[in-house]
């Protein structure tokens, strides 16, 4: 018996004497560089990986560039390459403008890893996480075609619809939209849904910087030229891949007549808390929900494998080619948000107070 103690306690100390030397060994200045503060999801994102980091022994260099501003961006990842950051974690707000700064961190072997966003024309992006882009644009898309029973029939429709996406710059947008339209495209080819506008391409639907305030004059736009109103045009729903988006289409749909008992079915995307809330009200029907902790900690997870000279972990080594190849990719699984599921969702997971919504 006294042996075995002895022995477990020889085998603890070497555990923490390994552990000790491992995390030392490991602790390595980190680059974090994000997109906006302006959006809800972008500043957990860095709180979270921040923590995170931190709680793994690393040291956290946290920049965000001003509300989506490039240069800013461009110049904090110069800063971070020149200030001896060893691992650079960054969420692009324009996947192709980083080309020429991430040729210094190529040059001096600093691992990159893309946060959600990928990074396009540049063979110094090591890794890819984010969620599953495509999916994202299916639930979207399906919900709606669900909501509106378009598979049935017997349910003969016509109905009216109108598309808004992200902007063209977002790589997403080129996985969100095609991934909503795989849903949508059969039901707008036969008939079924109509898009009054003829407004149809990602061209034509795209939104600036995600931004709120456009998505709602564009909505405005359309209202006047489709004569959509509770009392004029039936409007039945309305495509918006994110959040922000929801908010500004819903804006203008309240200011034309619509209240709960009408309103479109509306999708969005990001669980952000204004959106949670109109969809408490009925103003919004569901969102995409993205549990940014998920993200941040296989971040985390892949910086610490690299720290190690580990093998990092990946799960898609087909999907995401930014011009240079394929770029390894761990894709999170996102859930359907609606009224009937989002206290479980986002409530007893932690992830909100129900006192916030
Ligand atoms: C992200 C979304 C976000 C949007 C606007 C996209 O790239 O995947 O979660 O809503 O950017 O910031």
């Amino acid at each position: 018996m006294k042996k075995m103690k002895a022995s477990i306690s020889v085998l603890c100390a070497a555990v923490l004497a390994a552990t000790c030397f491992a995390s030392s060994a490991e602790a390595a200045k980190i680059g974090v560089s994000m997109p906006t503060q302006s959006l809800q999801r972008w500043n957990q994102d860095g709180a979270n990986m921040k923590a995170m980091l931190e709680a793994a022994g690393h040291t956290v260099d946290l920049q965000y560039a001003g509300d989506n501003d490039i240069p800013t961006q461009v110049n904090q990842i110069e800063n971070m390459i020149a200030g001896g950051d060893e691992v650079i974690v960054i969420a692009a707000i324009d996947g192709s403008a980083l080309t020429e700064v991430l040729k210094g961190a190529k040059e001096k072997n600093i691992p990159v890893i893309s946060y959600d966003r990928l990074i396009m024309n540049s063979d110094a992006v090591s890794y890819y996480a984010t969620f599953d882009n495509t999916k994202v644009g299916q639930m979207q898309g399906q919900y709606i075609v669900d909501a509106l029973k378009l598979a049935d029939e017997s349910v003969k429709g016509p109905f009216n619809i109108e598309l808004f996406t992200g902007p063209t710059d977002d790589n997403n947008v080129n996985f969100f939209f095609p991934g909503a339209m795989s849903a949508l495209q059969p039901y707008i080819d036969s008939g079924k849904l109509v898009v009054k506008s003829g407004q149809t391409t990602k061209e034509q639907v795209a939104t600036l910087n995600w931004n709120l305030e456009e998505a709602q004059k564009r909505m405005e736009n359309l209202i006047s030229s489709n004569a959509y109103g509770p009392e004029d045009t039936p409007l039945h729903a309305v495509l918006t891949q994110n959040d922000a988006l929801a908010c500004g289409v819903v804006n203008a749909l309240l200011a034309t007549g619509y209240d709960n008992t009408n309103m479109p079915v509306i999708t969005g995307q990001d669980c952000d808390k204004p959106a949670v809330k109109n969809i408490v009200r009925g103003y919004q029907s569901m969102s995409v929900f993205k549990d940014t902790r998920t993200l941040a900690a296989q971040v985390v997870k892949m910086v610490d494998a690299i720290t190690k000279g580990e093998k990092v972990e990946v799960n898609d080594t087909t999907t995401y080619n930014n011009g240079t190849g394929v770029i390894p990719s761990y894709l999170c699984e996102p859930v359907a948000a609606t009224k009937d599921n989002y206290k479980a969702l986002l409530i007893d997971s932690g992830y909100y107070k129900a006192d916030e919504l």
